[in-house]
């Protein structure tokens, strides 16, 4: 039985968060004494995209000796690559070119990457970034995560909170390619993004204005990738909500918010026959 944690939407914004570096802690340590074998942070690790707050979630993984290839995975989420604040300060002032935006997002993206170089390739230095397909052989299980990026670069009005998600062509591309299924024969493979494939709707006339600005964009683009990749599994974040459901015979889980939950997280069991069990454990 291979063992693997997710949690998701942890939003740290300063080092004097000391009661949620304190149930980070205690979460680590819990997955220590459980035996995890691996655990995946399903995107915004940080509040305002700043490498000090990325740094605070990289420190407690280095001391809980989770920072390694073999040990974690993370994806970007729209908080780690976005500040919201600044952008518009920015499109106010200067008025650029939606070209010029996109470079400035793809800088941010390859700093992040550059930052958890280790969890994409167990390198200390190198810029790889996503997408990437991480293969962990376990004795009972060969398992291989398929990791995108989900963020899109914020336009007044394409994506005016930065909060509305789409998956580049190259990405989906890169992964469709002969090699890639290849490698993938006899694997376990579980997909991993920050935003929903579900578009959650509420009741609330105001709230289903702002539903499009959560959404994954190309979502069915997403889906049929991870179906030709014979994904079982989705492990995503963004909506900050416990919960599993199912498209098409694969299981979406949605690893909730540490931040307003902070003892809770998601246990995922895989099994040498290819079969998983998932449950949401709470922490008293
Ligand atoms: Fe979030
Ligand atoms: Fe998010």
């Amino acid at each position: 039985m291979v063992k693997i944690a997710h949690i998701s939407d942890l939003h740290f914004s300063g080092n004097q968060e000391n009661r949620q570096l304190g149930s980070l802690d205690r979460l680590l340590d819990h997955f220590n004494t459980e035996g995890f074998d691996h655990l995946v942070i399903s995107g915004d690790l940080s509040n305002n995209a700043a490498p000090a707050e990325w740094r605070i979630v990289r420190e407690k993984l280095e001391s809980h000796g989770f920072y390694h290839w073999e040990k974690a995975t993370v994806v970007a989420g729209n908080h780690d690559l976005i500040n919201l604040e600044e952008e518009m300060r920015f499109y106010n002032a200067l008025n650029p070119l939606p070209l010029a935006r996109k470079k400035a997002f793809d800088r941010k993206l390859k700093a992040f990457c550059v930052f958890f170089q280790e969890l994409i390739t167990g390198e200390e230095r190198g810029d790889n970034a996503f997408p990437f397909v991480k293969i962990i052989n376990y004795p009972s299980v060969k398992i291989a995560f398929a990791a995108l990026n989900s963020v899109y670069p914020w336009y007044p009005a394409d994506n005016p909170l930065g909060a509305r998600g789409s998956i580049s062509t190259g990405q989906l591309r890169a992964l469709r390619v002969e090699r890639v299924l290849f490698s993938l024969k006899e694997c376990f493979v579980i997909g991993l993004c920050h935003h929903a494939y579900k578009v959650y709707g509420t009741d609330s006339l105001i709230d289903q204005a702002f539903d499009w600005t959560m959404e994954l964009k190309n979502r069915e683009e997403f889906l049929g990738l991870m179906k030709v990749m014979h994904a079982k599994l989705v492990l995503h974040g963004h909506f900050h909500r416990f919960q599993s459901y199912s498209v098409d015979g694969i299981t979406f889980i949605n690893g909730g918010s540490f931040r307003y939950n902070p003892l809770c997280y998601s246990e995922l069991l895989v099994d040498g026959q290819g079969s998983s069990t998932q449950k949401f454990v709470q922490l008293p």
